[in-house]
């Protein structure tokens, strides 16, 4: 029998970063491995054009039992920067590595919302501890549902936080050599979650140049008959650029023609610096798959609750059937404290709004300051990418800002970028001044030393 075989290891090198991130085309079963690279990802498909390999099926499945063995304890590529926040974190007398606007206790939950904090945990404490609701309580559901318009409770599944909510999106949908496009930079789950499934990823790279907005007729370019999912983030973390409805009108369009999803992670939605309303993707498209939590929008971090909401229902019950293999139901105590929270929901996102309004002022009048940064101005979200001219890498500038001067950022690298840094400025405005002034004080010493 003759087939036509395609190997393809996407090979990533930690050292170098993005401009590395690149994709090679293998017709070997061992495959070229350079110090410090590894291979997470190989799918095979039957009909390149570009190479008839011939072998016989003995040879294919000896390919391939050779690629996998191979890789086999390198099933995910490492989560950049959920590593970096892990070991730096602890340098962060200047916190501008964290997303959250300053995060609530319980007890400032209770003052903002002004509900009966005694009565609300005698009720709650004499709940059984049993499973709760599987498919989720359904106070819980209802308070979702209400931050969308077209968006019924049946259609919500509550998880692990956002983190949670995308894994099994992914988990549930993707299949080897499907093809997944990912605008980058973004939360890297959007794309090394698919590439760890075998799938077929592809990078739509966002660039300041485009006001970090996807480039629509690169998309067009990017899918085919094979697409599966389409993965945006909206607003967009590191860049703080937000698709405007009129764009993801558009972007559905793109998808509707090869009957994509579009899995839209919005745990940034509605924390705008401008007043706009930004829609869900939810509610434009039956296939459009929607990810929030309580993290960002809401402080609430710590809950560790999430959701999906889409209206198309077999990739509803997909993911309540992948879901009772991973968590069975969500903790009763977060549902009930997060069910309270999305009651207020509008006192809240006030609060959190005021706080990005001011931080993003100071923010930018820091940055008109700079002879050394530049930035494109974010429109929502939480997070900036800012860039710098000088000659260092995104790692080494976050490393010694950490270690000699107690400023917690994130590097560009973390975000296949490099020579920038996301900025987290929205949980204090008092460290975030300081925080920038320690930044520019490292910056003339450098020039200093020069
Ligand atoms: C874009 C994005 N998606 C998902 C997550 C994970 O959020 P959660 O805390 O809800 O799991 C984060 C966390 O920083 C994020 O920035």
């Amino acid at each position: 029998m003759k087939v036509a075989v395609q190997m393809t290891a996407y090979v990533q090198n930690p050292t170098f970063g993005s401009e590395l991130l690149t994709q090679r085309t293998l017709n070997s079963p061992s495959p070229p491995r350079g110090e410090g690279e590894f291979i997470t990802n190989i799918f095979i498909s039957e009909s390149v054009d570009s190479m008839k390999y011939p072998c016989n099926k003995t040879g294919l499945l000896y390919c391939v039992y050779g690629f996998i063995s191979h890789n086999l304890s390198m099933k995910i590529a490492p989560f950049k920067v959920e590593d970096w926040m892990n070991e730096y974190e602890k340098y962060s007398k200047y916190d501008l590595g964290n997303t959250t606007v300053q995060t609530l206790s319980v007890d400032e939950l209770f003052e903002l919302t002004g509900e009966n904090k005694q009565q609300f945990f005698n009720n709650l404490f004499k709940q059984k501890l049993g499973y709760g609701h599987i498919k989720g309580l359904p106070a819980f559901k209802e308070g979702v549902k209400n931050l969308y318009n077209t968006v019924e409770p049946d259609n919500i599944i509550p998880t692990i936080g956002a983190a949670g909510a995308n894994h099994l999106v992914f988990y549930s949908l993707v299949e080897p050599a499907d093809r997944v496009i990912s605008v980058i930079p973004t939360y890297q789950q959007l794309y090394s979650i698919p590439e760890s499934f075998g799938a077929d990823v592809q990078y739509l790279r966002l660039t300041p140049e485009n006001r970090f907005l996807p480039d629509l007729k690169e998309l067009k370019t990017l899918v085919n008959k094979k697409t599966k999912l389409i993965c945006i983030n909206n607003p967009n973390n590191p860049t703080g650029a937000l698709i405007s409805g009129k764009m993801l009108e558009e972007i559905i369009e793109i998808a509707k023609s090869v009957n994509a999803y579009i899995l839209s992670d919005e745990v940034y939605r509605g924390l705008n610096i401008a007043e706009e309303y930004t829609p869900s993707v939810a509610d434009l498209y039956e296939k459009g798959i929607s990810v929030c939590s309580m993290s960002k929008i809401f402080s609430l971090a710590g809950l560790r609750l999430g959701w999906i909401a889409c209206k198309d229902r077999e990739f509803i019950e997909k993911c309540i059937s992948h879901r009772e293999y991973n968590m069975i139901s969500c903790s009763l105590l977060d549902e009930n404290i997060a069910a309270l929270a999305l009651k207020h929901y509008d006192k809240i996102i006030e609060r959190n709004k005021t706080a990005i309004k001011q931080c993003a002022a100071l923010l930018d009048n820091w940055v008109k300051q700079q002879k050394h940064i530049s930035y494109v101005k974010p429109y929502a979200g939480t997070t900036a990418l800012l860039y710098y001219d000088f000659d260092m890498t995104s790692k080494e500038l976050c490393d010694r800002l950490a270690k000699e001067k107690g400023v917690f950022l994130t590097p560009g690298f973390c975000f296949e970028t490099e020579h920038c840094f996301r900025v987290g400025y929205c949980k204090n405005p008092e460290m975030l001044k300081q925080g920038l002034e320690k930044i520019s004080d490292f910056i003339q010493e450098s020039e200093k030393v020069k």
